[in-house]
């Protein structure tokens, strides 16, 4: 088993280089095989979330090859509608947009049910069902083909329709969206979701020839197109990747210029941390500085859908809290349960009480421990943690860190982390 091996106390300094966003890429590949043809896709992180993706569209029978370290061409000629089965789709949660997008190029498909972290006892997927239904889909087609573990969804044709969805939800508004671009007619997905990886989807399909609009809204429209075509596309940088690292440099109260960014998508994670008593700049279009002295403030932070502040935030923010003066809370509205990470950055010495889905952080100083990572986002929180904590940190599970985070390791080596990954062989996980 790997695990990363973190000495607490360096200051981040210098440059870091954000990549492709993770949330945006594994919508896009799966709509590359709305149209047949050859994709080049700039900007594509090398993260295990889209190495899945890449087999699972292989398994379709596309091919794929990377053209340098982040442009994958896909060549999707030669595609045909397959079951894909647990053992692909199990490898992550978005293996779910080949619903959408089988079903948009063939009316027809056979998902088993995905993975991904869990933030709850559940996590639904009604409302994506509910869109393909009011598309015309029959899920399951019949009786006999109802089974728990598989979705199976089948349409004579598909027609656009009036789609409200009861709560913003990132995946059915995307579902939703790869199954109507090519409907007959048009769709208008109401209550949908901003996030900026939506509208890149749907800048994307625009490219392919998609004719929709309002993406960034929470009114979409789409008129159905079938004559979708191959294209090229560069995809936007990682909101989350980004802030991960602006709060990384704020714990470890460094400088850190983080480069490769959407300053705009960053602005409720900036807005935090000036609340702290941080600096950030925005040099210019594509990157900020961030910096921190001393001791910083404590603040109050609820998550929300886009605009507001991202719940994949939360849990690295909960680590910088931990090294804030007095009491902060985060108040988690998206996810049900988002705090197992508080349990691991308590055997750190962190001082977090967590009652429904308010957790209050009061500060303190951080020592080094054996600690696991609880889902992607719950990871990047015990980096920081290890980074600002005395002594030696030593984080298990990390496979859930690096089916998100391209090259942490590395990338915070170059501004003087002390992390390295080592394996430790008799070492199961569990
Ligand atoms: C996406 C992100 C995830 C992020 C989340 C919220 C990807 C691959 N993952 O997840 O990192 O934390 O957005 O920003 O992009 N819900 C239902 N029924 C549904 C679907 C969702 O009740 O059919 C609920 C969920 O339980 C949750 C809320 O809606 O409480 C938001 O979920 P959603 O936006 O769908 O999250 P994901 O798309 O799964």
């Amino acid at each position: 088993m790997e695990k990363y091996i973190v000495h607490g106390g360096n200051r981040l300094t210098g440059k870091i280089e954000v990549s492709g966003a993770k949330n945006a890429a594994v919508a896009i590949l799966p709509a590359t095989i709305l149209a047949s043809g050859v994709y080049n896709i700039e900007n594509v992180p090398q993260i295990s979330d889209i190495f899945a993706l890449t087999n699972i569209l292989q398994t379709l029978g596309a091919e794929c090859v990377w053209l340098d370290h982040s442009t994958l061409q896909i060549d999707t000629t030669h595609v045909v509608s397959r079951t894909l089965p647990a053992s692909l789709s199990k490898c992550l949660r978005a293996s779910y947009y080949f619903v959408g997008s089988l079903l948009g190029r063939f009316n027809y498909a056979k998902v088993a049910t995905p993975g991904g972290c869990q933030f709850g006892a559940t996590r639904p997927i009604d409302m994506h069902i509910k869109g393909f239904e009011a598309l015309g889909a029959k899920i399951p087609p019949s009786d006999e083909e109802a089974d728990d573990e598989i979705i199976i969804a089948k349409a004579e044709n598909l027609l656009g329709a009036y789609i409200y969805l009861d709560k913003v939800s990132v995946g059915a508004t995307i579902n939703i969206m790869l199954a109507a671009v090519r409907a007959r007619g048009r769709t208008v997905i109401e209550n949908a979701a901003r996030e900026p990886h939506v509208v890149d989807l749907a800048v994307f399909l625009n490219k392919m020839g998609a004719h929709i609009n309002g993406a960034g809204t929470n009114t979409i429209k789409i008129e159905g197109c079938p004559d979708l075509h191959a294209t090229d596309y560069s995809i936007i940088p990682d909101q989350i990747e980004a802030g991960t690292y602006m709060v990384a440099a704020a714990a470890t109260r460094g400088e850190l210029t983080v480069c490769n960014v959407i300053p705009k998508h960053l602005e409720s994670i900036t807005a935090k941390l000036r609340d702290c008593g941080v600096t950030v700049l925005e040099n210019d279009d594509d990157s900020v500085t961030v910096s921190a002295n001393g001791p910083l403030r404590p603040c109050h932070i609820k998550t929300q859908p886009h605009p507001g502040f991202p719940t994949d935030m939360q849990s690295q923010f909960g680590a910088l809290l931990c090294t804030c003066t007095g009491t902060s809370t985060i108040t988690e509205s998206v996810w049900d349960d988002r705090f197992s990470y508080t349990k691991q950055l308590a055997k750190m010495g962190a001082k977090i009480n967590v009652t429904g889905k308010i957790a209050s952080f009061e500060g303190t100083s951080l020592n080094g421990a054996e600690v696991i990572c609880n889902d992607l986002r719950a990871g990047a929180a015990m980096i920081i943690a290890g980074l600002c904590a005395q002594g030696e940190t030593v984080i298990g599970k990390i496979h859930h860190v690096e089916r998100g985070y391209e090259n942490i390791v590395g990338k915070l080596q170059a501004c003087g982390a002390d992390i390295r990954k080592e394996n430790f062989p008799g070492e199961e996980e569990n």
